[in-house]
């Protein structure tokens, strides 16, 4: 042993130098795998947990580091402990490899920012890239290198729990928001300890579920695939994303985790991913669940197969990669592409030079809390602003605070938060006490969580309410109620918070309701009893200071909604892009179910796609947002009428600011490409932009769009038609200044 030492050390300092060099990193990397035993390299594709969070590392877990056969360790632990597990892969393995250290910070590590479909609402790629920086560089200072987000999955059903980790409905917002999610993670430069590898997933289709429960069958089209639920993650892996991981899914009959076609013909193949594919939590152990794989062999087989180069927390690689190396079902040369992957983004991170983190320890700092405010202010919706309630005056009088989201410092921070602390959380009750002084406040939460199904609370919070000015509701969800596995078939509020607002709305106070959630909830009941609706969607650790800024007009409210708000669960799926059909509903002027005539002609209702009992139209609109100014679009102008296949098209138009205080507003641009080989959505959105106008200013703005933004995927090949397109701009997907343009 003592002469084998020197000489890897000599291979681990070469690599370190060719790592941090950039340079011929593979020649190094496949010199180490060429030192490697079968066991190491299948121990550098087995990601594990250790459930015992204690120093010194409990003696299972410390073999298998020891012995190499742990390449990943994920969640679960505090930064002492992960600090010393990798010190037992590098100092007392025999090959020193250092671990990936993966961990789920979605929306935040200890500076908690609102869950990611509210900061999809932003609609400010470059906000979110900030708030994804800061989150990079606080984990990385405790030793975490690699997260498992953004999670990039077109979700078009709001009973869908997991809705709350996504971008929403579209495909455009959802890849620019992840381009934002990629570069903040990744920086320019992995080796750079503020900086963590980052990870596209659930690949793909998962929040295509039926019925929107989670884990359920998705069946998708080849052409929607292509156009709609692969698009962010051909995005991901032009922006370098370091990993992808696999669904739990199963795809037209073949689960994700074992699809040869997604991973290994689109993904490795045609796009050329040179990082690695993880699986998502015992993934491959769900191939047998699933009925796809007969045993643990055969699901491993599938698997890897497929192109699976990492397997969280399955065991399954471990137990049985040799077996099938050793009986030849796998070329052991597969392994060594599985293994080069992977160590080539250990390589990136610098984990050779420096396996444990900047240890700047800089957490929440003010300027990371300042960004959270600003994505609180940023993502929330004001939907509603009856008699312009809001914003209210600072010299209000007395203020009822009232619901069980106004003081729950936990629930605010919502799901998939693993090191936010409750304590740094400051609550709309203790933000508001701040702002207007403690006796101006009548804090009474009428409900004890969300749930409670009782009327204890509502005499002390209608006598809070009788005897104030004006009232704030904080209404929603704990945390646990939405996420992973949380799907929900009926979508009004829980508990009696219906009949505590109709409660309260009868006092005729000047009322306002903010929603602190995660899911889409059927709030069109509540509009008739509450004078503005504000929907907040789990803010995180800034939610007071954001909420207070916005209620009281030092902010303007300005977020958009990411996914379009169904009136009933019934209109269920419903979204802005979607086909016109053969009977388009084009008005609401149906007759009204009740007012169905008798006898009346089977016809005489027309024949077209709405509901008897709910028409067609949402309650609120993809893309919708109100603000405290009104912003007019006008003059829309476009370069060329009529563009050929090498040409790019300036479209501009007005926007003013007709309202009486300062605000941003989102610019969006929709087009529709009116005769496809394939019909095509009746609208698309392409750009969109912020900006911002004093009152009375008035800007032009401008977006490009080229005959590329126009392809799409016929089922076969990806095409640009040319034909007549039409392109809306406005502050919604109900866009109606338009204009047309011909493609030669
Ligand atoms: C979970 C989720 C995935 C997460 C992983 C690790 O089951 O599906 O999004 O990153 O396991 O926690």
């Amino acid at each position: 042993m003592k002469y084998i030492l020197p000489f890897i050390l000599t291979i681990v300092v070469m690599i370190s130098l060719s790592c941090s060099s950039g340079s011929n990193e593979q020649n190094k990397v496949d010199e180490l795998i060429e030192e490697m035993t079968l066991d190491e390299k299948i121990g550098q594709l087995n990601q594990l947990m250790n459930f015992v969070d204690t120093i010194p590392v409990d003696p299972y877990f410390y073999n298998l580091l020891k012995e190499g056969k742990v390449g990943s360790v994920l969640n679960g632990y505090s930064p002492e402990l992960i600090k010393e597990m990798q010190r037992i892969s590098v100092e007392e393995s025999r090959l020193g490899i250092p671990l990936l250290v993966g961990r789920d910070v979605i929306h935040g590590y200890r500076t908690i920012f609102p869950v990611n479909i509210g900061l999809a609402a932003t609609f400010n790629p470059e906000l979110v890239k900030e708030c994804t920086a800061i989150a990079a560089k606080e984990a990385r200072s405790e030793g975490i290198n690699w997260t498992f987000a953004p999670m990039m999955d077109i979700s078009r059903d709001p009973r869908w729990g997991r809705m709350v980790e996504s971008c929403g409905e579209d495909p455009y917002l959802t890849e620019e928001m992840t381009k934002a999610y990629i570069q903040g993670f990744q920086g320019d430069d992995l080796s750079n300890t503020k900086n963590i590898a980052a990870t596209a997933k659930h690949y793909v289709g998962y929040g295509a579920a039926i019925g929107g429960r989670d884990y359920n069958t998705t069946l998708i089209p080849e052409a929607e695939l292509r156009n709609v639920y692969l698009r962010p993650f051909k995005v991901a892996v032009e922006e370098n994303v370091a990993s992808v991981m696999s669904g739990f899914n199963e795809l037209n009959g073949i689960p994700t985790t074992g699809n040869q076609y997604t991973i290994k013909e689109i993904l490795k193949g045609e796009w050329d991913f040179q990082g690695f594919v993880v699986s998502d939590w015992a993934s491959i152990r769900n191939l047998t669940t699933h009925g796809y794989a007969k045993d643990s062999i055969d699901a491993t087989l599938k698997a890897f197969t497929a192109g699976v180069d990492m397997d969280m927390s399955g065991m399954h690689y471990l137990d049985n990669l040799k077996i099938l190396v050793e009986n030849g079902s796998i070329d052991e040369s597969l392994i060594d592409d599985a293994v080069r992957r992977i160590l080539s983004i250990k390589c990136k991170l610098g984990l050779f030079e420096n396996p444990y983190g900047n240890n700047e320890n800089e957490l929440l700092t003010e300027q990371a809390l300042d960004i959270a405010k600003k994505a609180v202010i940023q993502s929330t919706v004001l939907l509603q602003n009856k008699n312009q309630v809001l914003p209210l005056s600072k010299d209000v009088g007395k203020v009822a605070v009232i619901g069980p989201l106004a003081d729950a410092p936990h629930e605010q921070m919502g799901t998939w938060v693993f090191d936010g602390k409750s304590e740094n959380s400051i609550t709309p009750l203790n933000a508001l006490k701040n702002y207007l002084g403690e006796e101006k406040i009548s804090y009474a939460p009428g409900l004890k969580i969300s749930r409670t199904r009782n009327r204890e609370g509502f005499p002390e919070a209608i006598q809070a309410a009788r005897n104030s000015d004006a009232v704030i509701l904080f209404m929603g969800d704990e945390s646990i109620l939405t996420g992973e596995a949380h799907s929900r078939a009926e979508l009004t509020l829980p508990g009696y918070q219906n009949q505590l607002i109709e409660e309260i709305s009868k006092l005729n106070k000047p009322t306002v309701l903010v929603m602190m959630t995660g899911v889409i909830h059927m709030i069109e009941p509540y509009l008739e009893k509450v004078d503005a609706l504000l929907y907040g969607w789990h803010p995180g650790t800034m939610g007071g200071p954001g909420y207070v800024d916005l209620l009281f007009g030092i902010e303007s409210p300005s977020g958009k909604l990411p996914i379009t708000f169904p009136r009933t669960e019934g209109q269920i799926p419903i979204y802005y892009n979607h086909n016109n059909t053969g009977h388009p509903a084009d008005d609401e002027s149906w007759v009204r179910m009740y007012d169905i005539p008798v006898k009346a002609w089977q016809t005489s209702l027309g024949n077209t796609n709405h509901y008897l009992d709910y028409g067609f139209e949402p309650l609120f609109e993809f893309g919708f947002g109100l603000s405290y100014a009104d912003f007019k679009y006008s003059d829309i102008e476009l370069s060329k009428k009529v563009i050929s296949m090498n040409d790019s098209l300036v479209i501009t138009a007005k926007i003013k600011n007709t309202g009486g205080c300062q605000a941003e507003d989102v610019a969006q641009l929709y087009i529709r490409d009116l005769v496809g080989r394939i019909v095509r959505p009746v609208k698309e959105l392409k750009r969109f932009k912020r900006i911002k106008l004093n009152p009375g200013e008035e800007k032009i703005i401008e977006f490009i769009l080229k005959p590329k933004d126009l392809e799409f995927h016929d089922g076969e090949k990806w095409i640009i038609e040319p034909g007549e397109f039409q392109v809306w701009i406005g502050n919604s997907s109900k866009a109606s200044l338009m204009s047309g343009f011909e493609l030669k």
